[in-house]
């Protein structure tokens, strides 16, 4: 069986006439435990984020604010997904380039991850990455 390597989702709203409350529960609405957050927002409209792979994390990208764009390189098969909706998101598994950019200025990008941060896991040479990717089907 092939394993999913990214998909979209999409999160539970709960808006009412207060406003909007978007719900996100490690192990219901994302595929793992959550054990590690963080957010990139101020960045530039020419700046390209990410550029690695991880050999452990698995990840899950919303633009909560604004709008981006990840280019998801599973060492076959490129795809670009835009992120616009804050109840709307994209898993990515271990062992995918990703690179994300084209931030509006108003962009908040939230991450969550199964993993803590561990640098030893990241690869950063996309070489690299498709030798280890390419490891893994023989
Ligand atoms: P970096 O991996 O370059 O960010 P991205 O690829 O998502 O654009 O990380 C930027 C800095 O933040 C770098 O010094 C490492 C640090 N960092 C942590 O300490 N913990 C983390 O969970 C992450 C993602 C980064």
């Amino acid at each position: 069986m092939e394993t999913i390597q990214y998909k979209k989702l999409k999160f539970p709203q709960h808006g009412d006439s207060r406003g909007h409350l978007v719900v996100v529960e490690g192990g219901k609405d994302v595929p793992f435990d959550i054990k590690r957050m963080f957010y990139i927002y101020g960045s530039d409209k020419g700046v390209v984020r990410g550029r690695h792979a991880n050999r452990k994390s698995e990840f899950v990208l919303i633009n909560v604010k604004g709008t981006s764009k990840v280019k998801i390189d599973t060492g076959k098969k490129v795809e670009v997904v835009s992120l616009d909706r804050p109840h709307e998101g994209i898993y990515l598994s271990r062992m995918v380039w990703k690179e994300m950019y084209d931030f509006s200025e108003d962009a908040v990008l939230l991450v969550l991850s199964n993993e803590h941060y561990d640098p030893e896991e990241y690869i950063r040479d996309y070489e690299q990455f498709l030798y280890e990717v390419n490891q893994k089907d023989v």
